[in-house]
């Protein structure tokens, strides 16, 4: 009964029941920055305070003059340091530092006797200007003092507001500092930790998924902590030139998975690491796309579950960091982009010179967010620049090819994909549809128009009754499908859940059936792993014929489609099914070092790849372990998984929580 358990989800019409439904955690309206009575209030009675402290302190200083034999050194010094401290800057700061300074300056060559008399001069013409200077320095301390105990509560009020503004401004002025963001008020994320679930059987599962991610985790700590990845056969790091020199990719992706699962202790020992030793500065070259959903997406979704600042701040400054990347003739992003020169360009392997679908494709749901977290447009303004161009395009039969140079602003090759290199730029139409709280139409309607022409060019039948979605390469098919393109089911099923009501039907359909494909992809092997990619030619359906598509590196996408289509349907063969997943997962991939990837899922005897890879924790882990949660754990209304599995709110219109509609 597939469609059965989906009626009282879908019985309110779209934009009611599901929709109007609380906010997210970050809850801001659009991109526009809350503006609020917080920490403000404090700033102008710290001020205050300031000053007199600064004007007693000035007092002092002013008497040693009289008292001391030779402190024009010490002053300039006492008084250069202190300066720093009183908001307003004075014109003359720097020249006074660097006097002091050069009074105490060493001569490096000749005429010593000359450079001494001039370093005793410019000394003596210091130490009158520091008097000068501090003379008026503490009569102007002593005047603000006074004005401000003068002011009235409402002058002050207004002084605290237009404080307010002009940090604001500040920062979006001064895009390099990522420690000025901008007050933002914390809301507690929703359903982030949920109930045991309370039949037994579903907790005793739930609770073993919890200890896979304990074993994963441990095994990474033991041997690889702060490398990427965990090598679990050969217990040491593994490192990917996905991230260039960029460290810690495990513990990034796995933040949110360890707080959903309320592991404290590892979740503490991860930020931690975070705190000290998470760095951007690297002079090597990444992959835009990875670092984007892996590291951003992570520390995003990190923010949004805890409010700590900490991970706004790296998010942010990493985010700042990849700008460069769209500095191209289209504003299409390079693939790939050195940090530290800020020097892009594109895989050499990809159709003459193109980026990528798949990847400038995704990274519109996290820049949308740090645009949200900065109160910096630019990086909303950017992904929106892509959205531009790929609109300005004719697509052929209303598809999009997955090659698009950056210099011409054209398509490259015309070939089609759901998986690999298209993949994920579908899955963000429709989220960002859903994380603007349905307000971005213009999202809505690119995702369903491209649903459309993808069910009319790609998706057929094979003769066995199994739906596929097959490759298109310039109007022919290639009768393959990817594991990545498994995701796909569960894409389905979500827009089902708010498409229009004669649509929502057939998406929720077509989601089931892949779904049921994909499970044979996994259940048709020796292993009950689904291999890389699987065809429906040459008399197989949803098997591997080539020995270079026969690999298992611990990939998401079919649990994250039955996870899925488990909210939305609750049909009990979608537990059954990532059961099977999670045993298959027990018996062939776990080892003593952690979890492995499998070189040939149809053998009997493991060959392992001697790979963790981090979004084993940061999606497959997390998907099952939602699969055996009760539905108010992350519940898909108030939240969007980017494409890595990490989390981020759905931003509301109206600013408004409407907690009472949430229970
Ligand atoms: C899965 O495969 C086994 C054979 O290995 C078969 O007996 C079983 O019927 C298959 N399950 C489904 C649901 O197709």
């Amino acid at each position: 009964m597939p469609m059965g358990g989906l009626l009282p989800v879908f019985s309110s019409p779209p934009g009611g029941g599901l929709g109007g439904g609380g906010g997210g955690g970050g809850g801001g309206g659009g991109l526009g920055i809350r503006k609020v009575a917080g920490p403000g209030a404090f700033r102008l009675t710290e001020k205050f305070v300031l000053l007199l402290v600064f004007s007693a302190f000035i007092t002092l200083c002013f008497g040693a003059i009289f008292f001391l034999p030779d402190s024009s050194k010490l002053l300039s010094g006492v008084f250069f340091h202190s300066n720093s401290a009183l908001p307003p800057a004075s014109d003359h700061k720097q020249g006074l530092g660097l006097g002091g300074i050069n009074a105490g300056g060493k001569g490096e060559d000749g005429g010593e006797g000359e450079r001494a008399a001039a370093a005793a001069a410019a000394a003596a013409a210091a130490a009158a200007d520091n008097l000068a200077k501090i003379r008026e320095d503490h009569e102007r301390a002593l005047r603000e003092a006074k004005e401000t105990l003068q002011k009235l509560p409402e002058e002050i009020q207004r002084d605290i507001l237009h404080e307010k503004e002009q940090v604001i401004q500040d920062k979006l002025l001064n895009k390099g500092n990522a420690d000025g963001l901008p007050h933002l008020d914390f809301r507690p994320p929703i359903g982030a930790i949920g109930r045991e679930p309370t039949d037994p059987d579903i907790r005793q599962k739930r609770a073993k998924i919890k200890e896979m991610m304990k074993h994963a985790w441990d095994n990474y700590k033991l041997y690889a902590w702060g490398l990427n990845e965990l090598k679990p056969i050969s217990k040491k790091g593994h490192s990917s030139s996905l991230f260039g020199n960029i460290q810690g990719a495990t513990i990034v992706d796995a933040l949110d998975t360890l707080f959903i699962m309320e592991m404290k202790d590892e979740f503490k020992e991860a930020k931690e690491w975070i705190e000290k030793n998470l760095d951007f500065n690297v002079n090597a070259e990444i992959s835009v796309f990875e670092v984007n959903i892996r590291f951003v997406g992570g520390l995003l979704s990190a923010y949004y579950l805890t409010g700590e600042e900490i991970f706004r701040k790296k998010a942010v400054e990493l985010g700042e960091k990849l700008l460069p990347a769209f500095h191209t003739p289209s504003g299409i992003p390079w693939a790939l982009l050195n940090l530290k020169s800020g020097i892009g360009r594109n895989w050499p392997w990809a159709s003459g010179g193109s980026s990528i679908l798949a990847e400038f494709g995704t990274l519109h749901l996290e820049f949308v967010h740090l645009s949200h977290l900065s109160g910096n447009p630019v990086f909303a303004e950017k992904v929106f620049g892509i959205r531009n161009v790929l609109n300005t395009l004719d697509k052929p039969q209303g598809l999009y090819p997955n090659y698009l140079n950056p210099s011409s602003g054209q398509w490259g090759q015309h070939h089609v994909s759901v998986g690999g290199l298209g993949d994920s730029f579908y899955e963000y139409l429709l989220k960002a549809w859903l994380m603007s709280d349905k307000t971005d139409l213009e999202a809505k309607k690119m995702y369903f128009a491209a649903v459309q022409a993808i069910e009319t060019h790609l998706i057929r039948k094979s003769s066995g009754g199994l739906t596929y979605i097959a490759e298109w390469k310039g109007g022919l098919l290639e009768h393959k499908m990817g594991h990545l393109t498994c995701f796909a089911g569960g894409m389905f099923a979500l827009g089902a859940a708010w498409a229009s009501p004669e649509l929502t039907q057939h998406h929720i359909e077509l989601g089931a059936e892949i779904a049921r494909t994909c499970y044979e992809s996994y259940n048709r092997t020796a292993m009950k792993l689904g291999p890389e990619a699987f065809r429906f030619d040459g008399g197989v359906e949803a098997i591997a014929t080539r020995q270079s598509e026969k690999y298992y590196i611990l990939r998401p996408e079919v649990v994250e489609t039955y996870m899925y289509m488990w909210r939305l349907t609750h049909d009990p063969k979608y537990r059954k099914w990532a059961w099977e997943a999670v045993e298959a997962l027990e018996k062939h991939c776990r080892v003593d070092g952690g979890y492995s990837g499998l070189r040939d899922v149809y053998l009997k005897r493991e060959s392992y790849d001697d790979v963790q890879q981090s979004f084993f924790l940061a999606e497959t882990l997390k998907y099952l372990y939602l699969l055996f949660s009760d539905d108010d754990l992350l519940p898909l209304e108030h939240w969007i998984f980017n494409t890595e599995a990490h989390l981020l709110p759905v931003l509301r219109k109206n600013n408004q929580e409407v907690e009472e509609n949430h229970k």
